[in-house]
């Protein structure tokens, strides 16, 4: 018989949000009548506006049309949508060059598949609570992972790992703690990674949830960067994109060997995002698009107020919700985050995400996500507030 990968078996039995939405089911099948709210996985709600619409009707149109039919598209991308990019990486004071950017279908694909382009003697280390993707996909490949413990003590920013590792996985904003690294921050790791010869792998997929001017949204604004970081980014959450599929990965030139390996990667792994879908990118970085993107991202910014002072004011300890669309709560009277989810969705029907979900540091916690309509958020706040028994 021919022997499965058996580090699949040191995975936990499901993904985290597949497990959610099993248990979330069942619930359901057993209350047919109540009606649950969801601030669980962060998935996009709100209808995407007409400029970037116009982009991605345009992009089916040319399809139709033996002038502009297209069949696969520019080997890492559209070069018109790496130009786009790289002009936005210019604004933040960011010199990028449309090759060292790569358009894919989603920064969770790449932030799993970017391992392969390194030896699998490679230490990882891993902030936890983590984003389980980067855990699951070096789980997979048999790699030794070091945690990063983060909690309330450090801000939920890493400290730099003691022990000898070749690849850090970072976050900001973070998912899952709604915690914005500062530039201080993501200097440390950047001149660790620089001394150490090590890899930042980056994700800046909330990046554009970041309003405060003092925070950085890509790790290339910090000096030297470019020496040692991968940044992966997405239209997901920015763009309304999650269905659509649509993101981008920058390794810099300075990484050396890196870029021809990830370009050797992907042209033979994966054949191009949708070139409909890139068109709505253009569309949504041009000007008028990222201002009709960014009043949707301002509208979710608006629910994480709504549910970080309903929360508050209710006496419990919240942090993250501000540059970033993520609450973390911590667990009222020392429930494991696994309770509090099954107290939340009998008590309040609501859904949120265990913080153990994440890891073992994110026991004791429970992340919500500003990730809704208004009057389901409101709703939500509300029935916490009638209905949990505190
Ligand atoms: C989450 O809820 O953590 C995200 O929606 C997952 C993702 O973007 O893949």
């Amino acid at each position: 018989m021919t022997k499965a990968n058996s580090n699949y078996d040191k995975l936990p039995q499901t993904y985290l949000f597949v497990e959610i939405a099993k248990r979330t089911a069942a619930y359901q099948a057993k209350n047919p009548k109540v009606k649950i709210m969801r601030l669980g996985i962060g998935n996009t709600t709100e209808p995407l506006g007409p400029i970037v619409t116009k982009g991605l009707v345009g992009g089916a149109k040319k399809l139709e049309d033996v002038n502009t039919y297209s069949g696969y598209g520019d080997e890492q991308g559209d070069n018109r949508l790496r130009s786009a990019l790289a002009a936005w990486y210019q604004k933040l004071g960011v010199k990028l060059e449309p090759g060292e950017i790569f358009v894919s279908d989603g920064a969770k694909p790449d932030t799993a598949n970017i391992e392969s382009i390194f030896d699998k003697r490679e230490v990882i280390a891993i902030c936890d609570p983590v984003y389980p993707v980067y855990r699951d996909s070096n789980i997979i490949a048999g790699r030794k992972i070091v945690y990063l413990a983060c909690t309330d003590k450090n801000e939920f920013f890493p400290e730099l790992p003691k022990e000898k590792v070749g690849l850090v996985y970072l976050c900001s904003p973070n998912n899952p703690t709604g915690a914005v690294a500062s530039r201080a921050q993501l200097k440390k790791f950047v001149d660790w990674a620089n001394k150490n010869k090590a890899v930042i792998i980056f994700d800046a997929a909330y990046s554009f949830f970041v309003s405060d001017k003092k925070l950085p949204r890509s790790i290339y604004e910090i000096p030297g960067a470019k020496r040692c970081a991968i940044e992966i980014s997405s239209f997901s959450k920015f763009a309304g994109f999650c269905g659509v599929r649509l993101g981008w990965t920058v390794v810099p030139h300075e990484l050396g060997k890196l870029n021809a390996l990830w370009n050797r990667r992907q042209t033979t792994m994966f054949n191009g995002a949708s070139n409909i879908a890139q068109e709505g990118g253009l569309a949504a970085l041009s000007p008028a698009g990222q201002k009709e993107c960014l009043k949707t991202v301002s509208y979710y910014m608006e629910n994480a107020k709504i549910i970080k002072n309903g929360l508050v004011r209710l006496g419990l300890v919240v942090f993250g919700g501000e540059n970033a669309p993520y609450l973390w709560v911590k667990t009222p009277k020392g429930l494991d985050s696994w309770s509090f989810f099954d107290k939340l969705l009998s008590e309040a029907h609501v859904v949120g995400t265990p913080g153990a979900g994440f890891g073992k540091y994110g026991e004791g916690y429970f992340r919500l996500s500003a990730f809704g309509h208004r009057a389901d958020i409101v709703a939500a706040v509300e029935s916490i507030k009638k209905n949990l028994m505190l």
